[in-house]
């Protein structure tokens, strides 16, 4: 299959220049932003939303309205066709044909994949079950540039739900690329870093460690990266209130940590931070939050501006062979072509979703 637009589906895919100077657009944008109000006039932007969201779709929205575009879209897929039991192949092929953008977010892995193997425009992964989230990676780098003024030479500690944290997974990615990070990984050992994201870091030539409590690690960081326990990813109930409440930020573990540490949270927050780190200088979530909208419309103008001809699945297909991930959209549709790319030996990677499995 073969596209001849340009689609972000995991950071991965572009040179770290490409992301330097998304962001830099971004930092822009912020200081300046009446310069790019018509931008994207005559543009559409379509937000297939089958997850809740607040951030991500409402500054994707704003990011083009603010460019001079107009934006198509649903927020809830009970009320399109998708109720009907239309594949998300036909959906985003179909919204590709009145949209010059698409973004979209799914609670399955792999699924902005599929959109962007379908879609006659561009396509924009605005996060993918536990997987990927590129674009609140752009969001946490523009953040970093201006409130730390480097992406290099961090400790980054990283709290809560690793291993369903597709914000970390995706952050952990593009920042271990730079000299001289170092990660702590702060979870109890069923939410942690999945290993695949280890041998990331490891391979990009950057370090992590390991710990349980907030206590032992706040006091080295430089920034710390708190997470919620995602509830709608565990597989019952019972499961996630034994995480529940384990990492909670408040002011008394804040006073532990550096004068310059700065506090990231994807958000929504459920409990993990106490309302009352919120006045705290070094909270700056809410801000990361708000430069979300600048990043997003250095990323459409972006994506509108460059076209490429690129292949989309690179991988072998195999008949016979499925990934092992539950929530890969390849387990929830039947007719895509099941995709692996060869991870060393008899090892196998989901082109997808990224799991691996033993044949
Ligand atoms: N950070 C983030 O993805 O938030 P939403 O789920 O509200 O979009």
């Amino acid at each position: 299959m073969t596209s001849e637009f340009q689609h972000l589906i995991d950071l991965s895919d572009y040179s770290v220049s490409w992301w330097q100077k998304v962001v830099e657009l971004g930092e822009e944008i912020k200081n300046d932003p009446e310069k790019f109000a018509h931008e994207c006039d005559g543009k559409i932007m379509a937000t297939l939303f089958y997850e809740p969201s607040t951030r991500t779709q409402m500054s994707f929205q704003t990011a083009m309205i603010r460019l001079g575009g107009q934006i198509i879209g649903f927020d809830n897929p009970a009320n399109s066709s998708v109720s009907k039991g239309e594949t998300i192949k036909d959906t985003t092929k179909i919204v590709s044909n009145y949209a010059d953008i698409l973004v979209i977010r799914h609670p399955l892995a792999g699924s902005a994949k599929v959109a962007s193997l379908t879609a006659d425009c561009c396509v924009i992964n605005a996060g993918d079950g536990g997987h990927l989230h590129p674009t609140q990676t752009l969001t946490d780098l523009l953040t970093l540039k201006i409130e730390k003024k480097t992406l290099s030479g961090l400790t980054i500690g990283m709290c809560g739900d690793l291993i369903n944290g597709r914000t970390v997974h995706s952050l952990c990615k593009a920042l271990s690329v730079f000299s001289d990070n170092k990660f702590v990984f702060i979870s109890t050992p069923e939410l942690g870093m999945p290993a695949y994201i280890k041998d990331i870091i490891t391979a990009n030539g950057s370090t992590f460690t390991e710990v349980n409590t907030l206590e032992e690690a706040i006091g080295e960081l430089d920034v710390l990266y708190m997470t919620r326990i995602q509830q709608e990813r565990f597989a019952s109930v019972e499961e996630y209130l034994a995480q529940k409440n384990t990492y909670v930020l408040d002011r008394k573990k804040m006073q532990l940590a550096k004068k310059d540490m700065i506090v990231l949270h994807p958000l929504p927050r459920v409990d993990e931070i106490t309302v009352d780190v919120d006045s705290d200088p070094r909270a700056m979530y809410f801000t990361q939050a708000k430069y979300g909208v600048y990043v997003r419309m250095a990323l459409i103008m972006t994506m509108l501006r460059e076209k490429k001809s690129s292949e989309t699945l690179r991988g072998k297909i195999y008949k016979n062979v499925r990934c092992d991930n539950p929530r890969c959209i390849t387990n929830h549709e039947e007719y895509l072509p099941k995709s692996f790319r060869t991870a060393g030996g008899t090892l196998l990677e989901c082109e997808y979703c990224d799991e691996r499995k033993l044949i």
